[in-house]
């Protein structure tokens, strides 16, 4: 199974996210229903590894947080730009989750990703040079537009590559520990 971790955005918060859209030539944008803020990417997991990574994740004990939307942004440079993405102001529980799913994921004998976390949320992926509308979505200031959000769970995500696009579908949620749970509001 080709398999990654990410959290989920609330679907009011995704629609929001799929009006940023632009009208840039060659561009592919991720479906509104389909975005998500990745933890970290696995690629091809085998059935005992999975057993093992899903016994892992689920011992993960990070409590609740909430995500703030910061600018807009592309990898991996403004004269290259490949990836279209939102950024989310650094959160020490979104650095530590992103770096315990790391460690999970290393246990497991998956190999570790060779980028550092940089939390973005990838809206479109680009073939062609860049354009005007470019310019325009990077130019943009939406965080305003864009309210916070709670994370309560990460999602153990299957990707299935199809002649129309990836189709992402859920294997596992694993919920953080709650405000009761560790006595923050
Ligand atoms: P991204 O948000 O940084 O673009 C599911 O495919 C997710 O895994 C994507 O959203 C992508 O994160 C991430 N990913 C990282 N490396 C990948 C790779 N080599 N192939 C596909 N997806 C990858």
């Amino acid at each position: 199974m080709r398999l990654f971790i990410a959290i989920e955005l609330p679907d009011a918060v995704k629609r929001l996210l799929g009006g940023l859209r632009v009208d840039i030539p060659g561009a592919r944008w991720v479906p509104p229903e389909q975005i998500h803020l990745t933890l970290a990417f696995l690629g091809e997991v085998d059935e005992a590894a999975l057993e093992r990574l899903t016994g892992e994740l689920a011992r993960i004990r990070v409590p609740e947080f909430r995500l703030c939307f910061s600018g807009t942004g592309c990898f991996p440079d403004r004269r290259r730009p490949r990836v279209l993405w939102v950024g989310l102001e650094p959160h020490p529980r979104l650095k530590h989750l992103a770096a315990v799913v790391q460690e999970s994921v290393l246990a497991c004998g998956i190999p570790r990703e060779e980028r550092p976390f940089s939390p973005h949320i990838t809206l479109a992926r680009l073939r062609l040079s860049p354009s005007r509308g470019c310019d325009a979505f990077l130019d943009r200031q939406p965080q305003q537009q864009l309210p916070p959000f709670p994370v309560r769970e990460f999602i153990l995500f299957q990707s299935r590559l199809t002649p129309q696009g990836a189709l992402h579908t859920p294997v596992r949620g694993f919920p953080l520990a709650g405000a009761d749970a560790v006595g923050v509001a």
